[in-house]
């Protein structure tokens, strides 16, 4: 298993807290994703072994969860909400912006590895939708015009990523306040 040093280092320190080793079984399988972005098969082999379980313990969490990814993503993840209120508010509309904005289809990665969109489910936030989570950031009321700015800047993220004097690892995507002046340069 290549996974980073301080994941390794991570996965020794958690397993000591549970009264059993099975019951780090979840933990481990996060901080696995964390690393890899997904979960191969041979991440369930080396946690199975482990955790001293077998494989099929492991591979039954790991479809049974739907926050457990057992494909490769692109950098960025943006995940649609298609629940009654967003889908009712525009969340469909939302999500194909996305898709052309990036040229891809939903579950796919962007051929520019930069995106993976995906429909999920309620994000509890009904109130402001239609609703989007990018990365770890939840974003409130995107309609068709938010989803191009977001879009834009998810772009303008890879590209200054791709300059070497610009270090930027995931960050907020932001769009600016209705009004705001856009950012110089
Ligand atoms: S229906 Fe979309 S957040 Fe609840």
């Amino acid at each position: 298993m290549n996974l980073k040093p301080e994941t390794l280092r991570q996965i020794d320190e958690v397993i000591p807290h549970y009264p059993v080793k099975r019951s780090a079984a979840l933990p481990l399988l996060h901080l696995v994703q964390e690393d890899l972005g997904y979960i191969p098969p041979e991440a369930i082999d080396w946690v199975a072994a482990k955790l001293e379980l077998q494989p099929i313990n492991v591979f039954e969490l790991v479809t049974f969860y739907p926050m457990f990814r057992q494909k490769p993503i692109g950098r960025r993840h943006i995940k649609v909400c298609r629940t009654l209120s967003c889908a009712l508010l525009g969340g469909y509309k939302t999500c194909a912006v996305f898709e052309q904005e990036f040229n891809t289809h939903r579950g796919e990665i962007s051929p520019d590895g930069e995106v993976t969109i995906e429909f999920v489910e309620c994000l509890a936030s009904c109130g402001t939708a239609p609703v989007v989570l990018i990365d770890d950031d939840l974003h409130e009321k995107v309609d068709a015009r938010k989803a191009k700015q977001l879009s834009d800047e998810i772009k303008r993220q890879a590209a200054a990523r791709s300059q070497p004097a610009i270090q930027s690892s995931r960050p907020a995507v932001t769009v600016p306040a209705a009004g705001a002046k856009p950012p110089k340069g």
